[in-house]
């Protein structure tokens, strides 16, 4: 099967062994016995979109909380349930301290061809600063398991920024992260999200300048192991960019699956009920799990897509500035190098990507 448009799946997974204080997501670590039932009603909802003509999926990407918390059989056979193009992205997120060989030929065999695994960091106090459970070792074991698994791409997640963590610590992370040779790496300044324990303890907080000089090592050193910055919080090997993730940069429209799950269609978009129970509830009773929607006005939606887009190596067409702009400009954004018609952010310009977008035309 083949199809024009991209379309992208997401199911969310709101499990979670521990809870990391810095974490904002809709997850849940006493929520085990609500698996089974949740499993279900997630294929139940796919069913029901799919009866209702779902387009068929480009990508999918199985995210969480903590996709392999749950038996990998069950997951395998939801996500073999969602019509997908023959040459279909298939991402399922992993925690370093769950991964093993034989739960990754188990999604293999359901068409899940790219795994995206949880590093955060190789230094064992930052990963105890984080309050992640796993180690080197577990991040180690599970690269080698992907790589006998066969699976076609993966991505190594890390997050700079932690408290106690030095630049040596953060080098030293990169560097690791590097020797695993991995086709895809995300790096990620550590976010303060409101509403989280870490938002409590300001002297845990990251420090602008540290992240800057993070971000500047993590450039260097990916882009002289052959990995490409296409966006400006990722980079990989030629062909291993994310479709998934760039379907949501271009404005693509996307389905999300679970709780607390997010959908767009053509400027419309929507998000499912935020608790596993009332999910689970509405699921079985039949009844509709959107929570809210918004509608999009046209000059929201430029902005969102000029925004989205300067961050990634696409960039954006250079009318998107005036002439007086683009001279306070210099240094920040420069010609594409393969269509005059476009700007790009220089290495410089990333850093400030935010500021820069608030000077669009
Ligand atoms: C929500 S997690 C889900 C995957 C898995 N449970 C994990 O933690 O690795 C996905 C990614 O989001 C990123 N993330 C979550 N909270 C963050 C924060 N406050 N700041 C920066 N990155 C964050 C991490 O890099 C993480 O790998
Ligand atoms: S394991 Fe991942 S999803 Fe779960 S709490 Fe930690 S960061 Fe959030």
């Amino acid at each position: 099967m083949s199809s024009t448009s991209p379309f992208g799946v997401y199911l969310h997974i709101p499990f979670c062994a521990s809870k990391c204080d810095y974490c904002a997501f809709a997850t849940w670590t006493d929520r085990a016995h609500l698996v089974d039932r949740y499993l279900e009603a997630l294929r139940t909802e796919i069913v029901r979109a799919v009866d209702v003509g779902m387009p068929i999926a480009s990508t999918v990407f199985v995210g969480g909380g903590t996709p392999t918390l749950v038996p990998p059989e069950r997951l395998a056979s939801i996500v073999a349930s969602i019509p997908v193009v023959s040459d279909a992205e298939i991402t399922v997120e992993c925690n370093p301290d769950d991964v093993g060989v034989d739960m990754l030929r188990t999604y293999r065999s359901a068409g899940v061809n790219r795994i995206s695994l949880g590093v955060q960091s190789m230094s064992p106090h930052v990963l105890a600063s984080l309050g992640r459970t796993h180690d080197r070792d577990n991040v180690a074991r599970s690269v080698e398991a992907i790589r006998s698994a066969d699976m076609p791409s993966f991505n190594l997640d890390v997050i700079y920024g932690a408290a106690g963590e030095s630049l040596a610590d953060w080098r030293s992370t990169v560097r690791d992260v590097v020797a695993f040779d991995p086709p895809h790496v995300s790096a990620y300044g550590l976010t303060v999200e409101a509403g989280t324990p870490l938002a409590a303890q300001p002297d845990r907080h990251p420090d602008d300048d540290d992240q800057a000089d993070k971000y500047d090592i993590a450039d260097e050193l990916f882009g002289s192991a052959g990995l490409e910055n296409y966006e400006v919080s990722n980079w990989a090997r030629p062909g291993h960019e994310s479709r998934h993730n760039f379907l949501y940069w271009r404005q693509h429209d996307y389905r999300g699956f679970g709780c607390a799950a997010h959908s767009h269609r053509s400027g419309r978009r929507w998000w499912n009920v935020r608790t596993p129970e009332r999910y689970i509830d509405l699921v079985e009773s039949d009844g509709d799990v959107e929570a809210s929607a918004e509608v999009l006005d046209d000059e929201t939606r430029r902005f969102e897509r000029l925004q989205l887009l300067l961050r990634t190596r696409d960039g954006i067409p250079v009318d998107s500035f005036t002439e007086e702009t683009l001279v306070l400009l210099d240094g920040l954004v420069v010609p594409h190098p393969d269509d005059a018609t476009r700007v790009v952010l220089t290495h410089r310009g990333r850093l400030m990507a935010n500021e820069i977008s608030l000077r669009f035309a």
